[in-house]
């Protein structure tokens, strides 16, 4: 298959759509201030072949799709204990909802809702790990150094409403060993983390490759049975309430972030990130899915 044409002409299709649909995210300062006259889109397949076309090279605040990385760590350091924390089911609500807390006594449904990612990284630190040895993995992940924009995380940090409510409401059901705090800090840090989508589409080749490293063959990130976990969460729970239409249009799983990039894993094959800032509703790069649909329509790779 041509990939490189592939995306060349999703681009060609997209581009006239340009700033015509949706919103950046404007609940987060220092994002409403992204341009969103941008896309972008890379991938790399499991032989080690790229193929990118657009705004590929240009690095983006990844968001939630920092909550893929950070449940891989805790996944890796503390197997199944994670789960007495945190579900595994889809919320069919918005990513920052506050409504199912109270009823499930402070257990959050999933990993990808705001207050799933705020336990795990309660469980991060727990076990003694930040900010820090995220940037780490995720640099080894995509072979390049990979930084975080401190003005994102102050700006979360000072707006960050709701997170701040979800955090408090988990610690009052002695859901949280941390300080609210501490917990928040790593949270607002670890979505202003920086990536192109080229990175992103490279970090995440261990998702299509049975949890095997991407650059470096023979290391396991994860196991073959947590990668495929990874995956099957990534489908029901990666794009909050939009995920049954993920599955429906596109048929992969997918993570998202409220930054515009999403990035998308076809098992045994390859990793795909697009991105383009403006979002729908739901919180998803608007361009980001219609691209992925056409993807998925070009080359007919679908897990179904
Ligand atoms: O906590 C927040 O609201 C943001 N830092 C991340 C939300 C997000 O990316 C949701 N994804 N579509």
């Amino acid at each position: 298959m041509n990939f490189q044409a592939i995306l060349d002409d999703i681009v060609a299709t997209v581009k006239p759509q340009l700033g015509a649909q949706g919103q950046v995210a404007s609940y987060i300062p220092a994002l409403a201030r992204v341009s969103p006259q941008q896309f972008g889109i890379a991938l790399r397949t499991c032989d080690g072949l790229e193929a990118a076309s657009g705004d590929f090279a240009t690095p983006f605040s990844i968001q939630s799709m920092s909550k893929l990385f950070s449940l891989t760590m805790a996944m890796q350091h503390l197997g199944d204990a994670l789960w007495q924390r945190i579900g595994r089911e889809p919320s069919g609500n918005p990513f920052n909802s506050l409504v199912q807390l109270e009823n499930e006594h402070g257990k959050p449904r999933n990993p990808f809702i705001n207050a799933g990612a705020i336990a795990v990284a309660d469980r991060l630190l727990s076990h003694g790990d930040g900010v820090g040895q995220l940037l780490e993995l995720l640099s080894a992940l995509c072979n390049e150094p990979v930084h975080l924009d401190p003005e994102v995380a102050q700006s979360e940090a000072e707006t960050g409403f709701r997170n701040h409510a979800l955090a408090n409401f988990m610690k009052s059901f002695g859901k949280l060993d941390n300080p609210v705090a501490a917990v928040l800090d790593l949270y607002f840090h670890q979505c202003a983390i920086r990536m192109s989508c080229q990175q992103m589409a490279r970090a995440a080749g261990y998702l299509c490759r049975d949890g095997r490293h991407p650059y470096r063959p023979g290391v396991a990130v994860v196991s073959a049975s947590q990668a495929r976990r990874v995956n099957a969460l990534m489908l029901t729970c990666g794009t909050y309430d939009a995920a049954g239409e993920f599955a429906y249009r596109i048929g992969l799983p997918c993570k998202s972030g409220v930054g515009g990039g999403i990035v998308a894993v076809v098992p045994d094959q390859l990793t795909l990130c697009v991105w383009s800032p403006a979002l729908d509703a739901s919180g998803n790069s608007l361009l980001g899915m219609q691209a992925l649909e056409l993807f998925a329509a070009r080359t007919g790779l679908s897990i179904f």
